[in-house]
């Protein structure tokens, strides 16, 4: 930005921002774990007794991106409070890093960075206090940069680097990795949503659009630079022939406001690959200014995204088997290729067929080898993983309705958090709301103005994963017989905003004969929760949440609202105005009168209380890990269930059986005035 008045009110802005940051007050539970480490106390303190050393140094030998090393390490002065730091890149010391160039007030910390991961030296080695000695073994996923590791004293509050160990690295640290699928917007698929966003800066440099009827989204990390490779997927039906679509590629930048990539870069970048540019004649490149960033996202917490890449397939045959690879030509003509993947092209809007969704929210991520692990902070993650792992051939497509990953402005988190999910994200699509902790900061724009994004601004979550969105992070997608609705609850959503009539648009568009199960999505509660944090403000839910949307519920029909936010889950009898509109609990037929309200936070993150009082509207309350699932059998029949990271079995469930007749049918408030005078 060159405006010098924008720069002004930047600088006005930042300070303000910095006032905010030297008030707050920590808060114990719910912390990323990362953030326990005061990096910038850190100092040396070397020993040439102790040492600290890694096997083996090349990971990933056979292809793979996941890979385990030994870490053996010994102090002369050993202490329970001993820590192990994992840092990539590798050179973490204080030479590599400098004040932001705009942010003179903050004094450039000893490290520059937090690490990765952490584990304390005595984790599997309880006797390390006593010896001296241990050994730990960790996983590594393929994030870019070598990597190394350091022995530390004075716990993690005062840190002090004892040793520091031989580099490892991946065979190829910049492949592309860890794909993820998302349903199309089905027309201009392009980067100008960018344009639209008020959080921060973009710097577009060259953007042709995409006109398309794209269907399947394929998102995925490398680090091959702009200019440096071309990157595409080569895909095609299961045995057929494959075809290459280009992809876009999108990156962003920590601190510096004028743009370092000028269009002069981007003409060479012509001139140096004229014929791959012209044979993927569409080629989309943005780069992002990180602007609204604060505390940790653009200083410890900062690490570099690396390249994301977008590619559009289109002209899908509907429920048919495509495989996918990822691939880079290089300059000088060699290709980079990932591994093999596969997915099962959407149904139709509106075709009959079984049609499997599975939903929830606020997952997290969690560590295999145990590290990162603080105040039970995700632990239940890998087990929703694993299930979902485990029952994908009968899930058609996933929806994680915010709070993805709570990196919280570690961004290394992100790169973990897509690998954890590789499995699910790589075969269906995998469809993402925003939460609080991918978009909140003072001043940002967010309709809450607090920190839970630790500076992310919901950047991250918008770049690492594809949305269909126009504006902001809300969208509407079909799948088959089913209408989404998604809303993005960090932003104003109240009547008289756009995002009310983006709602009402959603709600009010889908024909219900071919499209009968109508769902709405939100990360905060906007209907209906027992939890004690929503029961004790006496609202039962987010303020404003019901009281400006329940008559849209109502009007449209909407089938079932699912949230996320409260880490449990509950269900509500059909409901309208606080009063259930049907008294059946399990087997709904014909009108239910009202919407079915779902809380289905409990995918991973730390479980939330459920107040002791008791209201009539509650059917169902789960204090444990879960996610629910909606299976559709036809247009009149459909199933839910809820069922427990733990073991994959169904805990509660109901089924909805009617025909369009009962769809029509007014009830309360449900046709507009104007049909009923006529
Ligand atoms: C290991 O270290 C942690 C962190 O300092 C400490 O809380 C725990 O008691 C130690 N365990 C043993 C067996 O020493
Ligand atoms: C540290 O490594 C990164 C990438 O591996 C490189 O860009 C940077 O220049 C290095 N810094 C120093 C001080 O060597
Ligand atoms: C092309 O460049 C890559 C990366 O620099 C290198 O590994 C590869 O050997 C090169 N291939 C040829 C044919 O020169
Ligand atoms: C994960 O699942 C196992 C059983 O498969 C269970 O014993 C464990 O408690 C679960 N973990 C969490 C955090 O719920
Ligand atoms: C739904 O509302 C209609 C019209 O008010 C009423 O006739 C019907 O009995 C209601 N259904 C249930 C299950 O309460
Ligand atoms: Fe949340």
């Amino acid at each position: 930005m060159t405006d010098p008045m924008m720069r002004e009110l930047g600088l006005i802005l930042l300070s303000v921002l910095l006032i905010f940051a030297t008030l707050e007050v920590v808060a114990s539970h719910g912390d990323q774990p990362l953030s326990t480490i005061s990096v910038q106390k850190a100092t040396f303190a070397l020993h040439h007794q102790a040492y600290i050393k890694v096997s083996p140094t090349l990971l990933g030998l056979k292809g793979q991106n996941t890979d385990w090393v030994t870490v053996e390490f010994s102090s002369p002065n050993p202490s329970v409070e001993d820590w192990i730091g994992v840092f990539s890149p590798s050179n973490f010391s204080a030479s590599s890093c400098t004040a932001p160039a705009d942010n003179p007030w903050v004094e450039p910390p000893l490290l520059c960075s937090a690490p990765i991961k952490y584990q304390y030296a005595n984790y599997s080695t309880p006797k390390y206090k006593e010896t001296g000695k241990g050994s730990l073994k960790l996983q590594l996923i393929n994030q870019r940069s070598d990597f190394s590791f350091a022995l530390f004293s004075g716990g993690l509050s005062n840190p002090k680097v004892v040793a520091v160990s031989n580099k490892v690295a991946f065979s190829n640290p910049k492949a592309p990795v860890y794909p993820r699928l998302a349903q199309g917007k089905v027309w201009n698929e392009y980067c100008e949503q960018f344009f639209t966003y008020p959080a921060y800066y973009y710097f577009a440099l060259e953007i042709i659009q995409l006109k398309s009827d794209s269907q399947m989204t394929v998102t995925w990390t490398s680090g091959y630079g702009i200019g440096e490779a071309v990157p595409f997927v080569e895909w095609g039906p299961k045995g057929g022939q494959p075809i290459r679509s280009p992809a876009g590629t999108l990156t962003f930048d920590r601190n510096s406001i004028s743009c370092t990539i000028s269009k002069d870069y981007l003409l060479k970048t012509r001139n140096a690959l004229p014929e791959l540019f012209l044979k993927l004649k569409r080629h989309l490149i943005c780069v992002i200014m990180l602007m609204c960033s604060g505390e940790p996202a653009r200083t410890v917490g900062w690490r570099d995204p690396g390249f994301i890449h977008t590619s559009f397939l289109k002209e899908l045959w509907p429920n048919t088997l495509y495989t996918y690879k990822l691939g880079h030509i290089l300059s000088n003509g060699t290709y980079v290729w990932s591994q093999e993947y596969k997915f099962r092209a959407s149904p139709y809007p509106g075709q009959n067929s079984l049609q499997r969704v599975v939903i929830f929210g606020d997952m997290g991520k969690a560590e295999a080898d145990g590290s990162n692990e603080y105040n039970d902070f995700q632990h239940g993650s890998l087990n929703t993983t694993k299930q979902l792992i485990r029952d994908l051939n009968n899930i058609d497509i996933a929806f994680l309705i915010g709070d993805i990953c709570y990196a919280n402005g570690y961004l290394s988190q992100w790169d973990q958090f897509t690998a954890q999910a590789e499995p699910i994200a790589s075969t269906v699509p995998f469809m993402i709301a925003s939460g609080n902790h991918e978009r909140d900061w003072p001043g940002s724009g967010s309709f809450f103005g607090n920190k839970d994004s630790g500076g992310e601004c919901g950047v991250l979550a918008e770049t690492m994963f594809y949305v269909p969105t126009e504006n902001r992070a809300k969208y509407s997608t079909d799948y088959g017989m089913f209408r989404f609705c998604v809303a993005d609850t960090e932003h104003d959503w109240r009547e008289g905003t756009e995002q009310y009539q983006f709602i009402e648009h959603c709600l009010a568009s889908v024909d219900r004969r071919k499209q009968p199960w109508l769902i709405f999505l939100a990360h905060r509660v906007l209907g209906y929760s027992s939890a004690t944090f929503y029961a004790d403000t006496g609202s039962f839910g987010e303020p404003m949440g019901r009281e400006s949307l329940q008559k849209l519920w109502q009007k449209y029909k909407v089938d079932i609202a699912i949230y996320g936010h409260a880490h449990h889950y509950e269900r509500t009898c059909p409901i309208y105005q606080n009063i259930c509109t049907n008294k059946e609990k399990q087997h709904y037929k014909g009108a239910m009168n009202g919407t079915i309200h779902v809380v289905a936070g409990g995918g991973g993150a730390g479980l939330a209380e459920f107040t002791t009082l008791n209201t009539k509207w509650s059917l169902f309350k789960d204090y444990d890990y879960g996610f629910v699932k909606l299976t559709a059998f036809d247009h009149s029949s459909l199933l839910f269930e809820y069922k427990k990271s733990s073991d994959g079995k169904v805990y509660d469930s109901f089924t909805i059986s009617r025909d369009y007749r009962d769809i029509l049918a007014c009830t309360v408030d449900s046709c507009p005035s104007t049909t009923l005078a006529s």
